[in-house]
């Protein structure tokens, strides 16, 4: 087991009274609601609890923060580095063994490890990419403007009328205070591209929660796992965007939301 996150979650206030052991408050949902769940833990600590489901997922890219604003940020510790490190170390021993453990529980997978830990991952199937011509960030030859997604398992649409494998991003990414969303609409595609309806969307690398707020949006059940609380809390706010605070039901709302 790795340690536990720094703070318990408690997913709603209705599960506050059954969980009443201090080793299983680390893996009780912090968000759960109309078939979506937030986990605030250690993606390594989780996993075999998951269901069988596809994996759309946006690792740590293993960069010491990038280059320009983001780096002076970085360093600044404007990140929230809750037991995690931007390295490439890091993706290699903890990104890429969790990703390898799912890929093998799940029928299909999309990963975007970004472009300097891209080789540390399974061989996929194929490759797409989400091309940024105004740029996403810039490495040692210039501006990057390509984001990898790799291709585990079989398209479904394969033989009957597939899509791209890749997308043009020309809309930003929402501020909502991580450091690195990924455009909604981009993640939206994706999304749609690697799921059908019934299916269980996991991210082991929540981050802000793009991918949950992607799954509420097309109806499709997702679980996301995510080791910084702050973050957790960004999500579970995304994902209360469309609720009127005035209306909403105090029993489904989490301790972190209620928090700010
Ligand atoms: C590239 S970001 C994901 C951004 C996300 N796609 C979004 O749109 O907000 C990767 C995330 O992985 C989280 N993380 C790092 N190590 C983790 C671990 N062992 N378990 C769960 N989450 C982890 C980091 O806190 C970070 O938020």
């Amino acid at each position: 087991m790795n340690p536990a996150p720094s703070s318990s979650a408690i997913a709603t206030d209705s599960n506050a009274g059954v969980i009443g052991c201090d080793a299983l408050l680390s893996v009780a949902p912090y968000y759960e609601r109309g078939g979506i769940t937030i986990y605030h833990a250690d993606a390594r600590d989780v996993i075999d609890m998951l269901p069988d489901g596809l994996v759309l997922t946006d690792p740590v890219y293993g960069i010491n923060g990038g280059k320009g604003g983001d780096a002076k940020d970085y360093r600044k510790g404007g990140y929230e580095m809750d037991g995690w490190a931007d390295t490439e170390e890091y993706v290699q021993s903890v990104c890429v063994p969790v990703v390898q453990a799912l890929l093998e529980k799940c029928v299909r997978a999309a990963v975007t490890p970004g472009i300097r830990c891209l080789n540390f991952y399974p061989r996929p199937v194929d490759m797409g990419c989400l091309w940024t011509p105004a740029a996403c960030t810039h490495g040692p030859w210039g501006f990057t403007t390509m984001q990898p997604i790799l291709y585990y398992g079989k398209d479904f649409r394969a033989g009957k009328g597939a899509l791209p494998s890749g997308r043009a991003v020309t809309e930003a990414s929402e501020k909502n205070g991580h450091p690195c969303p990924k455009p909604l609409s981009a993640w939206t595609w994706l999304m749609d591209k690697v799921s059908q309806q019934e299916e269980t969307i996991l991210d082991p690398f929540m981050g802000s929660g793009t991918t949950l707020r992607a799954a509420k949006d097309l109806n499709r059940k997702a679980i996301g796992i995510e080791i910084s609380e702050r973050y957790c809390e960004i999500a579970a706010r995304r994902l209360a965007q469309d609720v009127l605070p005035l209306f909403s039901d105090n029993a489904e709302r989490t301790r972190g939301a209620n928090n700010h």
